[in-house]
């Protein structure tokens, strides 16, 4: 097959990339897997594809798609279907984090898609939250590793009626229950929810740990919602050391249209560089892989 394969950057992941005239599926699924396994992050370029192509693909590899309620941000529903989303509601840059990592339920895996690139800007930024662990000061480490960290959110009637699709309250308990939130319900319909995470997790194989949370653009957006555990501050100069080191490991992936990002949502962080075209659409998809993320590779059985 006429193939070519590169990093997408000189720290991390693999490009795939179509220099003759092939169809996604004749790539082999279960390179795909070991790929995926090896590197958390695979850019699928050149294969013509448009949305039924990539809701296909990414249908094929993955399995429990969630809808995004409880989700953050307000995102577009494409073609009637709750589970390819586009991230464009706004236009300013966003700094790296896991998907979802303020509730306990996360989307194991991402799935982007470039369905127009933005004429300039607007990048999709990538790091490996293995490397990300790596470069932590031996102080960090240890403060991330012995503190965890709380998230607490008040919301106006509104607000939550947005946030978790529902104008039910007690379909908003029911969430929360199902994510270990802790929820109060105030007079005024207002609610107010905290949950707390570790920052740093173990890898799927078991071997790593991995730095991958929402801290940096939590800390960013709504500086008064985290704070350690015990309530104590995560300080200024702690939110420095990370920041740089997010910028420093920093992959942009400089999107051409039909591109197809596959992402693992355990090991690999995620978030944008700012734009101003109008026109950029990037889809998202949030689900789980449908196969085993083991390390361990199939014995064969001989008889
Ligand atoms: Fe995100």
């Amino acid at each position: 097959m006429n193939i070519k394969m590169q990093p997408i950057s000189n720290s991390m992941g693999q490009q795939i990339i179509n220099v003759g005239n092939h169809s996604i599926w004749e790539l082999s699924r279960e390179e795909i897997i070991s790929l995926f396994k090896e590197y958390g992050a695979l850019l699928f370029r050149g294969f013509a594809n448009n949305v039924e192509i990539f809701k296909e693909f990414s249908n094929s590899l993955s399995t429990d798609f969630m809808d995004y309620a409880g989700g953050v941000f307000q995102r577009r529903i494409i073609n009637g279907d709750k589970t390819v989303l586009s991230v464009n509601n706004f236009k300013s840059a966003i700094k790296l984090h896991g998907e979802m990592y303020y509730q306990k339920n996360i989307p194991l895996m991402l799935w982007f898609f470039c369905a127009h690139p933005a004429s300039a800007k607007g990048e999709t930024t990538i790091c490996d939250g293995r490397q990300f662990y790596n470069e932590l000061s031996i102080a960090t480490k240890d403060l991330l590793s012995k503190n965890h960290i709380k998230f607490t959110t008040h919301l106006s009637e509104a607000e939550w009626q947005k946030q978790y699709k529902t104008e039910d309250v007690n379909q908003v308990a029911a969430i929360c229950e199902l994510n270990d939130m802790r929820l109060t319900i105030y007079q005024d319909n207002s609610i107010f929810t905290e949950y707390i995470r570790p920052a740093i997790i173990p890898s799927s194989c078991g071997k790593y740990q991995v730095f991958i949370n929402s801290l940096l653009p939590g800390k960013h957006l709504y500086p008064e919602r985290l704070r350690f555990a015990d309530d104590s501050d995560i300080s200024d100069t702690v939110m420095s050391e990370l920041n740089e080191i997010a910028e420093r490991l920093t992959t942009e992936v400089y999107w051409q249209k039909g591109d197809i990002l596959m992402i693992d949502n355990t090991r690999i962080m995620h978030g944008r560089r700012a734009f101003d075209d109008d026109k950029r659409d990037i889809y998202v998809r949030l689900c789980a892989p449908a196969f085993s993320m083991s390390s361990q590779t199939l014995q064969k059985v001989t008889s």
